[in-house]
């Protein structure tokens, strides 16, 4: 029976050692960990992660696993040197902080790569202990980026699904990773990529399209071989769990024990991890601000600040916590009382009890992260006021604050912002906090941590079928060899070959993309068999196919049937075309260029072509989009047309294209044997007139008018060769 993988970084349960090696069973703190808790729980499903500590006793490790395999969990244990090199170095000191936009901390350092590869590797291999192609592999966030490629080589036909969970930053921080593209390629190894925000989501796309050249439409990218889709689907929280523990006995016993505690002031909850990128000092400052200006609330509000202890052997984590000691020992010092303390603080990991008590004891939550790609804290806390009280102040650099537009929305950087948020939440009138509180609920309710991984896995076995669907038009094994059989059992055959993209792959440089020894090879025998008509139907100016191939025994359509040449005779042209356009066309296509570096036009004899491929990727498509629409106005009552072809745009007479200087060639014998190639939509129009028979491919995993896709031009080679051996 097929089960559900999860692969992270940590299970959901940690084990600590205690003095005398005991071992004790806690659970992990931060998002992920939460978040899943309820999932893998269920059926034979299995959470597969690092079970928090080293081991190097094997009698341990046995013991751990047979405990955890109890839990529906399987431990990957970790060295100390890969806790080291892999989980403190590379994780937490080279990708956290540059996708947190925390530049300055990032170490670039090679030995920390390569304990990352080898680390993802031995994730790989436990993994593979597991699952086999029928399973649903779900990979998390950023310590596993590499896993989702290392999978699929050994798994090609296993349905993968990654979901990074922090921030992915802009192409401008990314490229600054010498390992950015290797990145890329581990994560493209899954079907379904999911971030939490579309700003994460186009900024990975544009990454993937600058770094690896690969474009996207709608999200869906078009790999060599698969069709992945990338997505922004915010997680939810397990809302149910929150709201239900608020009223629970447990949770109402802890309350009335903190307030027996504290007079009558109203509180602000604080919860973070101890992370520089959640902003907490600057929220004490903020805080002492607060004091400062708004004198009459000293000894009527304190601040509950909560800090769970997290990769405190990373040097600027540690910094942080010296930092946030000196800070609330100096705002406690400046205003406490004998009656009130200004900060209660807690450096520790507080049961959920406890936690759901704080939550409801808060009358306002000030969740401030200078960057977080979610954050749970202010969705738990949404989800544990069940009288609709409470204020959150949130802010606009968390993931969350997308959907939690009802919070009072800061820039984290704005102390004074801050300052006057605080005053205003504390300030609230009852009426408008439900309000707020009672539109965020709605939306965490129906959007829950449950309907999230439904999602995701709808849209994952959503990709899966279009995979499908594109493999049964995929040209290979028995599709292939009844091509073939049709090829060698036919004696007038007529073979339709486009040439950029179909026979050679595309270049920068249009006139370097000339014909290899292998391609010049197999056009030698093709066209040496007699029985064979071989034509070229290319885009290309004339000169430029006669330079290349006119040695051979071809026919050719230049320009897109602007120009032909038959067997033994001229180039000819097709009727009735002018040139009168161009000049002012020409003009147009001049200006775009001195706008957009990177392209240059093509003059043809009756068509100008405008290349953007060297352009960088959003700008040159921002810009094709405008060209078209203005040529489109410009051209509406002259006799040209416009087409968009693979990088390119171009401008020629109107009626003039590949299917209908195709139909010469349909015409000409009673063909057995017909096949035509072609790559991009000016193919379309070849595929178009072919008749019922013929065998029409299209090179590329898109869709089309042709019978058959095949991957790329190698592909399109190993077929010709397989006609003539
Ligand atoms: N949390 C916890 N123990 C605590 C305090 C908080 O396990 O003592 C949990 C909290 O409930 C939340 C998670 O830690 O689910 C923090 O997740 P968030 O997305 O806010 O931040 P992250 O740690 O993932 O950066
Ligand atoms: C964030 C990350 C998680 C990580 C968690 C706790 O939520 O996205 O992948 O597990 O922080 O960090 P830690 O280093 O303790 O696992």
């Amino acid at each position: 029976m097929s089960k559900t993988i999860i692969v992270s970084n940590r299970l959901p349960i940690s084990i600590k050692k205690d003095e005398e090696g005991n071992l004790e069973y806690i659970p992990s703190s931060g998002g992920l960990a939460t978040g899943l808790g309820s999932i893998y729980k269920k059926g034979n499903n299995l959470w597969l992660g690092w079970p928090g500590t080293f081991f190097t006793k094997e009698k341990n490790k046995e013991a751990v696993t047979e405990n955890l395999h109890k839990e529906n969990m399987a431990p990957v244990f970790l060295t100390e040197d890969d806790i080291h090199n892999f989980y403190e170095g590379f994780s937490n000191s080279t990708l956290w902080p540059l996708f947190h936009y925390f530049t300055q901390y990032v170490e670039y350092n090679p030995e920390f790569w390569e304990s990352y590869v080898e680390v993802n590797r031995k994730f790989c291999e436990e993994t593979l202990k597991y699952a086999d192609e029928s399973d649903v592999i779900w990979v998390h966030d950023y310590q596993l980026l590499l896993l989702p490629e290392m999978i699929r080589e050994k798994l090609p036909n296993a349905t993968i699904g990654f979901f990074n969970h922090i921030p992915f930053p802009s192409f401008e921080i990314f490229r600054s990773l010498p390992w950015r593209k290797q990145i890329l390629n581990g994560m493209l190894g899954a079907d379904l990529i999911g971030f939490h925000t579309y700003d994460d989501m186009r900024h990975f796309l544009s990454a993937v399209s600058r770094i690896t050249g690969i474009d996207h439409s709608m999200g869906h990218l078009k790999s060599s071989n698969r069709i992945i889709t990338v997505d922004a689907l915010p997680m939810g929280i397990d809302y149910k769990k929150f709201s239900e523990a608020a009223i629970s006995k447990e949770t109402q016993k802890e309350v009335k024990q903190y307030y027996s505690y504290l007079n009558s002031q109203q509180l602000i909850l604080s919860i973070d991890r101890l992370d520089y990128s959640k902003g907490i000092p600057q929220r004490l400052k903020a805080f002492d601000t607060y004091l400062e200006r708004y004198a009459d609330s000293r000894e009527k509000v304190s601040l509950i600040l909560l800090v769970v202890p997290s990769r405190d052997q990373v040097e600027h984590y540690a910094h942080l916590k010296e930092e946030l000691d000196e800070l609330v020992g100096r705002i406690n010092g400046k205003y406490g009382t004998l009656n009130w303390t200004p900060v209660y603080y807690f450096y520790r990991s507080l049961p959920f009890s406890k936690l759901s008590a704080l939550y409801c004891m808060a009358d306002v939550a000030l969740i401030t992260p200078i960057r977080d790609g979610m954050n749970l804290v202010c969705k738990e806390y949404v989800a544990s006021r069940l009288d609709r009280s409470g204020v959150l102040i949130l802010s606009e650099t968390a993931g969350s604050a997308k959907e939690l537009a009802d919070s009072i929305l800061v820039n984290p950087n704005d102390h004074d912002q801050i300052v006057e948020a605080i005053h205003q939440a504390l300030e609230m009138p009852e009426d408008e906090q439900d309000l707020h509180m009672s539109e965020m609920q709605d939306k965490l309710k129906r959007y829950d941590i449950h309907r999230w991984v439904d999602v995701f896995m709808e849209r994952l076995i959503y990709t899966k079928e279009k995979q499908k669907e594109l493999n049964a038009r995929h040209l290979g094994g028995r599709a292939s060899q009844l091509i073939t059989n049709n090829y060698k059992n036919a004696n007038k055959r007529l073979i339709c070959l486009d040439y950029d993209g179909t026979l050679v792959g595309f270049h920068g440089d249009p006139q370097k993309a000339e014909p290899d020894e292998e391609l010049l090879s197999i056009i030698e025998a093709l066209t040496k068999d007699p029985n064979n008509s071989v034509v070229i139907i290319s885009g290309r100016d004339k000169d430029t196919l006669e330079g290349w191939l006119g040695h051979f025994d071809l026919e050719f359509i230049a320009e897109h049937g602007v120009w032909f040449k038959e067997k033994g005779k001229e180039w000819a042209m097709a009727d009735n075309l002018v040139q009168d356009w161009q000049e002012e066309i020409l003009q147009i296509l001049e200006l775009y260029v001195d706008r957009t570096p990177g392209t240059f036009i093509e003059k043809k004899d009756y068509s100008l072509v405008w290349h953007y491929r060297k352009a960088d990727t959003g700008f040159g498509d921002m810009r094709a989009r405008e060209l078209v629409s203005n040529l489109q106005y410009l051209t509406s009552n002259m006799d040209i047309q416009v087409l968009e072809g693979n990088k390119v745009i171009e401008v020629k007479n109107a009626g003039v294209n590949k299917g209908k200087a195709a139909l010469k060639w349909l015409a000409k014998e009673e063909w057995e044997f017909i096949t035509a190639l072609g790559d991009d939509w000016t193919d379309e129009d070849t595929f178009h007139v072919m008749p019922d028979g013929a065998f029409t491919i299209k090179v590329g995993l898109t869709s089309s008018e042709a019978r058959y896709n095949i991957k790329s031009y190698v592909e399109v080679r190993e077929l010709l060769k397989s006609f003539i051996v």
